[in-house]
């Protein structure tokens, strides 16, 4: 971020991200559609003057183009498990909503994973493991840290909880473009890799599985599901590291977690 009207949109497009996070968190329930989600989250994104940033949008260019303002992964499916007016959320259910927003010119891109009526304790404490590496990312996310600390930190803490991080997807700088370098794996070496500079907006984001780390994707071409069917969660923010600490743009739920660094 070099300019001072970049922190503006960025502020304007991530909080039309938040906005639609909370109200993901507000229509999740059994009987839901995900193509309901999706209606009612491209709507919000439009009367609030922002363009979804995922529709159309491609991963290179032999991905065939991604067809929906949301992302809606439920239970073994990772991240970008594509929205479908017949594809009804169930009781017990974790579904995982992303999405990106372009506002005056920039970016903002959320994630949260949320249960649909009473779920499992396992899968209420996958949805909190992988919620608390997103935070603890975040708190390395600091002028002078490295990206390997950032990322060792959410492998040790994922790992100690008994799950694993995705390696194969990773966050994202972002900013005048979604994805924007650096890479932001959730994994790493301490001390290695990006020495964080001040003003680096990043996009966080830990995908953890509750088996192993590997994943594949469907022949729809973009669904990410967990190779051995365990289930997987995935939590994001648009950060922007300033001097004191970061500053989370995305903010949409009441944490404890991080009260100094909302923005
Ligand atoms: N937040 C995800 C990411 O940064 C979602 C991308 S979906 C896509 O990779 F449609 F934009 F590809
Ligand atoms: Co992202």
């Amino acid at each position: 971020m070099r300019r001072r009207g970049d922190l503006e949109g960025m502020v304007r497009a991530s909080s039309i991200v938040a906005d639609v996070l909370r109200l993901m968190r507000d229509l999740i329930r059994p009987g839901v559609s995900t193509g309901e989600l999706d209606r009612r989250a491209e709507k919000l994104i439009r009367d609030s003057g922002g363009i979804p940033a995922f529709k159309g949008y491609r991963l290179s260019s032999d991905y065939p183009p991604y067809p929906a303002s949301i992302c809606a992964s439920i239970n073994d499916e990772v991240v970008h498990g594509i929205p479908r007016e017949d594809r009804f959320l169930e009781e017990g259910d974790i579904v995982s909503i992303d999405v990106g927003v372009k506002a005056l010119g920039f970016y903002g891109d959320g994630a949260a994973t949320y249960p649909v009526g009473a779920v499992s304790p396992e899968r209420a404490r996958l949805i909190e493991v992988t919620r608390r590496a997103l935070y603890v990312a975040i708190e390395q996310a600091r002028v002078g840290k490295t990206l390997g600390d950032l990322g060792h930190a959410v492998e040790s803490f994922v790992r100690s909880q008994g799950f694993e991080v995705v390696r194969t997807y990773s966050g994202h700088g972002i900013g005048k473009k979604l994805h924007d370098s650096p890479h932001v794996p959730n994994f790493g070496i301490r001390g290695a890799g990006l020495v964080i500079p001040p003003g680096l907006a990043l996009a966080i984001e830990p995908m953890v599985n509750a088996g192993s780390h590997r994943v594949r994707t469907l022949e729809d071409g973009w669904t990410v599901v967990t190779e051995d069917g365990s289930d997987s969660a995935h939590f994001e923010h648009t950060v922007v590291v300033c001097e004191e600490g970061p500053k989370i743009l995305t903010l949409w739920e009441e944490t404890t977690e991080l009260g100094s660094c909302a923005l």
